[in-house]
């Protein structure tokens, strides 16, 4: 939930950080700070914005070629400049910036109180700074063997980056449960949360795993894993260029994200249809086709967006292989103590990969002896690692908070999935299999064409900007879109959403119904297209205000709606691709037009690291 930046090298370390924060405040941005060390540290820290923090520091002296920023998401105390961090431990030996939550810091901070140690903020990342620092002084110990043996005696997640004032020509790192990247250069180290920050000074980097700790100097570094031995560290390639993550002439990057749809799915099947096109293969699933061609049962566990993919996955897994198929929100699994058995296959859908609750539930199955498979954009995150197989999206990185090409490459990739699966059970005709694997590779020209409404769906936001309520609509593969759809207005124009099932509406939020209610419902040409007819005319005789995403060319439906947005003809397992596009677009304008801050909404963050 919060960004961490650090360098180590022969340049300014202020211009790095700064920079390398902007590229993380997707993950957090209610505070900012960092620290440069230049015989004495010099530390700056503001409530706000990485801009803020940007302001205070070129007002300032901040000269040195090490350094350490930081931009929140508060868990523990108020974003204020108190609790932004680096956090410093009290006798200032420590400079300490933290991604997690220390679960124990309650008693670890009574525990110093006592020995009378105090506290100036509320943060558990002070708690912490303190407990090495109480180590090093009572015990006499190196800050090596100080920051280890506070770390043990820790309990919940941190991603951390440490300044020592006596060792001031090194970075300390560790991590458990919060993912750091190190980028490597020459005479001169990065490290960051993720490989967003360190992609534009190089492309070589070292994923640390959950307990190592990483000593990094300008010309060496030193790694050591959970069994406390030193190992040889594993340098891999970042896997995107820097131009993916800049906004490359879009006002926001949720908007560019949205344009990038197309060549996000053409890069997700590109290379895993065969070129005669006469099947799928998926290389991350070789080595569990068996399981899964087997399974008993597939369990998915996703939170937000992913959990919406994970419920049309079921609705394609049931379609198309023919396997039963449930869907539950990670936080709900990991705590309802549920039944997974040897046969189950656990499906985890992630863009971050780093998801609190969706990898404590991977763990939990892992647990308890299920095959665990990850969906996932960010390559070498957590949940990557920690499962035995899987499929990577191909959509490059998402940089706005609100999740747009994540889903449909999601979408894509758990079809192919089902697809190739289905095929190798026997149950998805070749005739059948040939035809989605026809009209896969033609969506990113489709999706294209529906891209092509955003006009339209720019003069429609204008009309719906004053809401303070909206429904969404849709059947079949379309109501988990609807859900999608309403989240997307939800999360980024503030305004009240819900989706339903269109059948449900008569269960009670017909209640709703009156002429101040935009209901968009998703009604493209498919098999219950009748049946959402008649709900579109239960509306209308309520007066409600129907926005319809209808297949191009309807002549029925265009005729009862009060607007209508038109998308490319599909078959039906594909239309949700195609029927969100303007529902993207449409909680695009509508919070543009609010003046809401779209790239990073209130209150939220990009990857959810704590639970
Ligand atoms: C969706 O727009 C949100 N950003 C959020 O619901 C997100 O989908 C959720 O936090 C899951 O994130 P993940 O896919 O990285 O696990």
């Amino acid at each position: 939930m919060c960004g961490i930046v650090g360098y180590i090298g022969s340049k300014p370390a202020k211009d790095i950080i700064i920079t390398g924060l902007k590229r993380l405040e997707y993950r957090g941005y209610d505070s900012a700070g960092l620290a440069i060390l230049n015989g004495e540290p010099l530390i700056y820290k503001c409530k706000g914005k990485v801009h803020d923090l940007e302001e205070m520091v070129n007002a300032g002296n901040a000269e040195g070629t090490i350094g350490i920023g930081h931009t929140r998401w508060a868990t523990h105390g108020e974003p204020n400049e108190t609790n932004a961090h680096p956090q410093v431990s009290y006798r200032d030996n420590f400079i300490v910036v933290h991604n997690g939550i220390i679960e124990n810091y309650g008693r670890i901070k009574r525990h110093l109180e006592g020995r009378g140690v105090t506290f100036a903020s509320q943060t558990d990342t002070e708690v912490l700074a303190n407990l090495i620092e109480h180590l090093y002084l009572e015990g006499d110990l190196t800050a090596e063997q100080a920051i280890t043996m506070a770390l043990s005696r820790v309990e919940g997640t941190f991603g951390i980056v440490i300044i020592c004032r006596n060792e001031d020509d090194k970075l300390f790192a560790a991590r458990r449960g919060s993912p750091l990247v190190i980028g490597v250069g020459n005479n001169e180290n990065f490290i960051a949360s993720d490989a967003t920050p360190i992609a534009e000074h190089t492309q070589r980097v070292i994923y640390l795993n959950d307990d190592d700790l990483a000593i990094i100097q300008r010309d060496q570094m030193s790694l050591k894993n959970t069994s406390n031995l030193w190992v040889e560290p594993d340098v891999q390639e970042i896997d995107f260029e820097i131009g993916e993550i800049d906004k490359e002439g879009y006002e926001h990057f949720m908007l560019k994200e949205i344009h990038e749809q197309p060549r996000a799915i053409h890069d997700t099947f590109r290379g895993r249809i065969m070129p005669d096109r006469s099947a799928i293969r998926l290389g991350g699933l070789h080595n569990v086709m068996s399981e899964l061609t087997n399974a008993d049962r597939i369990l998915i566990v996703a939170c937000g967006t992913s959990w919406h993919a994970g419920l049309l996955a079921e609705y394609i897994f049931e379609e198309y292989a023919r396997i039963p198929v449930e869907v539950e929100y990670a936080s709900e699994f990991r705590y309802r103590n549920p039944i997974v058995r040897k046969g189950d296959i656990i499906l985890a859908i992630s863009q971050s990969g780093e998801t609190a609750d969706t990898l404590a539930a991977v763990r939990l199955a892992r647990e308890r002896g299920a095959t665990v498979l990850g969906i996932c954009n960010v390559v070498g995150s957590s949940i990557p690692r920690e499962t035995s197989a899987g499929v990577y999206t191909h959509a490059g990185p998402e940089i706005g908070v609100a999740s747009t090409k994540a889903f449909t490459t999601q979408i894509t990739a758990l079809a192919m999935m089902a697809f190739e699966v289905g095929y190798k059970r026997g149950v998805l005709d070749e005739s059948c299999y040939s035809a989605l694997i026809n009209e896969l590779t033609a969506i990113p020209d489709k999706m294209r064409k529906a891209l092509q409404s955003n006009n339209l769906v720019e003069e429609l936001a204008a009309r719906f900007v004053n809401s303070t309520n909206a429904l969404y609509l849709g059947r079949g593969y379309l109501f988990p879109v609807a859900l999608e759809g309403a989240l997307k207005l939800k999360e980024i124009s503030y305004i009240h959403a819900e989706g339903y099932p269109a059948a449900e509406m008569k269960h009670g939020p017909i209640a709703l119904i009156d002429e101040n209610m935009p209901v968009v419902v998703v009604a493209p040409k498919e098999n219950t297209y009748d049946k959402i007819i008649s709900n579109i005319q239960e509306i209308k005789a309520r007066k409600g205000v129907v926005i319809a995403i209808v297949t191009e060319g309807d002549d029925v439906i265009s005729k009862i709606a009060d607007h209508v947005l038109e998308i490319p003809e599909t078959l039906p397992v594909y239309s949700g691709l195609l029927a969100v596009i303007p529902l993207q677009l449409l909680s695009y304008h509508v919070a543009v037009m609010r003046g809401c801050d779209v790239d990073q909404p209130r209150n939220l963050a990009k990857s959810v690291t704590v639970e």
